[in-house]
């Protein structure tokens, strides 16, 4: 089953927000963003840019007859700022004129005086200062600081990891446009539209029946789309309630880039105990997340951090203590593993640091401290149905992990200048939305007179094939085909109360509501056929459009039987609730059993370095995936592909850079890199592990969106060992991304410093 977008995608007639037909006297807004991360505003002249002709109006925070706020979790963030801007690009003004062109000259146009004020850019140095967005939080487990009394080896390391700028194809934006009685329907490029609606009621001070939010797809959105997109089509909105006029606001890729936050950068200090077997026995660590100028998601993404900070381990004692720093950088948020990966960047380290210490390869340290059946999370979850050792094992022998090092060897030995290097990164990975609440989904079902039917949820296509999916379940659930089946735009007055299509449980959520509402509906229809037919209900069953008795065709069409229903005055129409069972977190023990079940697997990727120019090449991933049993194995495999890339991306290539004071140097795709079709792997071959997938996963099938990003961690570590067998005094450095730049240097480093006890 293809993914029903694709002929569209490929002919361009897939409809994105900026391609909705607009209404005619519709006016364009442009932002106007700080100048600098941190200052006190002083003055907004906003003379010049008014007179322009074509300029229809400047909303500055004055003008919201709501709440000036847009914090999500915290309410700390203004949706226009008022005395004081906290980061560069900080929006200020929002110009709205009668063109897109005009209203960007206009938002030049627009002075702002400021009086400079210090910005603090460091998590370290914002903890330093207490400037925190929450308290401090811990995991922990077993004993710690007995531990360590038992341990043949203990190492130190501090560990710093960079951000990554989303780089959805699509931008930020919003289309509003007013309907009758102060009503105003919004098109949002978003992946929470009940987030959007009820930022938007706050603004403007309306209850949220008057607010109606669509969403057809979006070109992408990697959680840069989970929570930023709320404020801008808080703007959109906001001009179209005080201009009375449509209103669309699209941004362009530089202001996208400078204004929107980012996936977390983190530093870390870490410190791990083994004993002479390998095993860790105790792991402490302290995470600086950099979550930027706004509270933003970042205390859910802090959160996801801790849940994987011991990575696919079992570690008996631990202490990790993760701290939210308030920077003067835009409000960092949610991206793809929503912290996750920053967790488990770390622990690799501590166990590179490890290996290298005690003279092992990582791998056996790895292997050595897999999570097993029954074994305990720090967050007092236990480990059920776990594959992690299935994982490596079938990957082992698969792609023939003892040649691969021994061809790795052999390259490297008679290569001076070019080495390879190859490491594997274990996955585990908790699917659910960690706060507790959210996991629930709605789906509407109606089946018309015709029998075709439509499907409404909460659901978000936003690349990931989540509307494949639920026309698939529909169809599987009913007995028609797939043809008969139309997943409609996420829609506020259809579904309301919807979570994020986020945490990768778009499917799992919404279909599991859409399985209930299509059953209620196939329990329904199947009365209607007993009394048509004469018989008793269970001998019936809906197969191939065909309402069968004991499997054998009867007479009666899937169509005629639609009709026969809608004639005795039966609903064909239901709504599905779901909320996920079993699931509890509890905050001031921090524990709980907060994952509905975890994501397996096992990456294995080689690279090779030209030692001369500090460059490489990422040539062969190898992947053994634990899918469960998979309802779209094509779509499901893309979602590898793209997610090892993004992966491998954010820890190799793409570098943000910012100047001392706050500014985002790397602001366009010529200073900001991400992997090309010459920079992706060479190949990515990956196999499912044979399973059969957990009760809760929907119709067994795995979520997949997150997890497999994981796997580009191992590009880092398999660089760092190219780097160490051509530079034997090379110790290994947790300085991610690993630019060619830093290669270059770690190539040529004479660098013995071992920070070990
Ligand atoms: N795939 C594409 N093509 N585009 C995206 O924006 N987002 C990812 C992932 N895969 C994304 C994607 C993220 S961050 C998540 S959480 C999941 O898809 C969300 O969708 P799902 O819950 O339906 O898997
Ligand atoms: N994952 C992704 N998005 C989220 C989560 C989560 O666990 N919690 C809140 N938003
Ligand atoms: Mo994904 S980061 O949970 O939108």
């Amino acid at each position: 089953m293809k993914n029903i977008d694709t002929v569209g995608h490929v002919t361009g007639k897939s409809v994105y927000l900026d391609d909705i037909p607009t209404i005619a006297g519709t006016l364009h807004a442009a932002v106007v963003g700080s100048e600098f991360a941190h200052a006190k505003i002083i003055n907004i002249n906003i003379n010049e840019a008014a007179k322009i002709e074509g300029v229809v109006k400047i909303i500055l925070h004055s003008d919201i007859p709501g709440e000036n706020q847009i914090g999500g979790i915290i309410e700390d963030e203004m949706l226009l700022a008022e005395h004081e801007v906290h980061y560069q690009g900080q929006p200020i003004a929002v110009v709205v004129a009668e063109s897109e062109r005009i209203a960007r000259r206009a938002a030049h146009m627009v002075k702002v005086t400021y009086e400079e004020l210090a910005p603090v850019t460091n998590p370290r140095e914002a903890k330093e200062k207490s400037l925190l967005l929450i308290p401090p939080r811990t995991f922990s487990m077993g004993n710690i600081d007995e531990a360590w009394r038992k341990c043949k080896h203990i190492v130190n390391g501090t560990v710093e990891i960079g951000g990554q700028e989303h780089l959805y194809i699509e931008t930020q934006g919003a289309y509003a446009y007013p309907m009758e009685g102060g009503y105003i329907r919004v098109h949002s490029s978003t992946q929470g539209p009940t987030a959007v609606q009820k930022t938007i009621s706050k603004v403007l001070g309306v209850p949220m029946h008057l607010i109606e939010v669509d969403v057809v797809r979006l070109g992408g959105g990697f959680g840069g789309k989970e929570d930023q997109a709320s404020g801008f089509a808080a703007m959109a909105a906001l001009a179209t309630h005080i201009t009375g006029k449509p209103v669309k606001l699209v941004l362009p890729r530089h202001d996208d880039m400078r204004i929107t936050g980012k996936r977390h950068p983190y530093s870390a200090d870490f410190k791990i105990g083994l004993s002479d077997d390998l095993k860790i026995l105790a792991y402490e660590a302290t995470l600086y997340q950099n979550g930027g100028a706004a509270a933003d998601l970042s205390p859910a993404i802090l959160e996801r951090t801790l849940f994987h900070s011991t990575g696919s381990y079992f570690i008996p004692n631990t202490r990790v203590t993760a701290y939210s720093c308030k920077t003067n950088l835009p409000p960092n948020t949610a991206f793809r593993g929503f912290g996750g990966p920053q967790g488990m960047f770390v622990i690799e380290s501590a166990i590179a640091k490890a290996a290298e210490h005690i003279g092992v390869d990582a791998i056996d340290i790895q292997k050595a401290n897999l999570l097993k059946e029954n074994d305990e999370f720090q967050y007092g979850q236990r480990a059920e149905n776990v594959n992690a050792h299935k994982c490596i094992e079938l990957a082992s022998n698969k792609f023939n992990l003892v040649n691969l090092k021994k061809s790795i060897e052999n390259y490297n030995k008679n290569n001076k200048y070019s080495k390879s290097g190859l490491a594997i990164m274990p996955l585990c990975f908790g699917i659910s939305f960690t706060n507790t609440a959210m996991n629930q989904a709605r789906a509407l079902v109606h089946i018309y007179q015709d029998g075709s039917v439509s499907v409404s949820t909460g659901a978000i296509e936003m690349g990931q094939g989540v509307n494949t999916k639920l026309a698939q379940i529909t169809a599987l659930m009913l007995g028609i085909s797939i043809q008969r089946v139309k997943v409609h735009s996420t829609n506020t007055t259809r579904v309301a109360n919807t979570s994020p299509t986020a945490a990768s449980t778009g499917a799992d959520l919404n279909g599991h509501a859409v399985r209930i509402a299509t059953s209620a509906l196939k329990k329904r229809l199947i009365s209607v056929a007993a009394q048509e037919l004469g018989c008793s209900e269970d001998e019936l069953n809906i197969e191939n459009e065909t309402i069968t008795l004991n499997g054998k065709i009867t007479h009666l069409s899937w169509q005629n039987l639609i009709k026969k229903a809608h004639l005795k005055r039966i609903a064909l129409t239901e709504n599905g609730h779901y909320a996920t069972p079993i699931i509890y977190f509890d905050k001031t023990k921090e524990k709980g059993h907060p994952f509905a079940y975890h994501v397996y697997g096992t990456g294995i990727i080689t690279v090779t370095v030209d030692c001369l120019r500090g460059t490489y090449c990422i040539d062969d991933v190898y992947i053994v995936h634990d899918f469960g049993n998979s309802i779209n194995s094509i779509i499901d495999l893309g979602q590898v592909e793209g997610a090892v890339v993004q992966g491998i991306g954010w820890v190799t290539m793409e570098e943000l850079a910012f100047d001392k004071k706050g500014k985002l140097l790397s602001n366009s795709l010529s200073t900001y890199k991400v992997p090309d079709i010459f920079f992706a792997p060479k190949t990515i071959e990956c196999i499912a592990l044979p399973t059969e997938g957990p009760n809760l996963a929907i119709l067994r099938s795995k979520a997949i969106g997150e997890p497999p990003f994981m796997y580009g961690i191992a590009a880092f570590f398999a660089i760092q060992n190219a780097i160490k067998s051509f530079n034997p005094k090379h110790r290994f450095k947790f300085d991610s991304p690993l630019t060619p730049e830093k290669v270059l240097m770690q190539l040529y480093s004479k660098d013995e410093t071992d920070i070990t006890k």
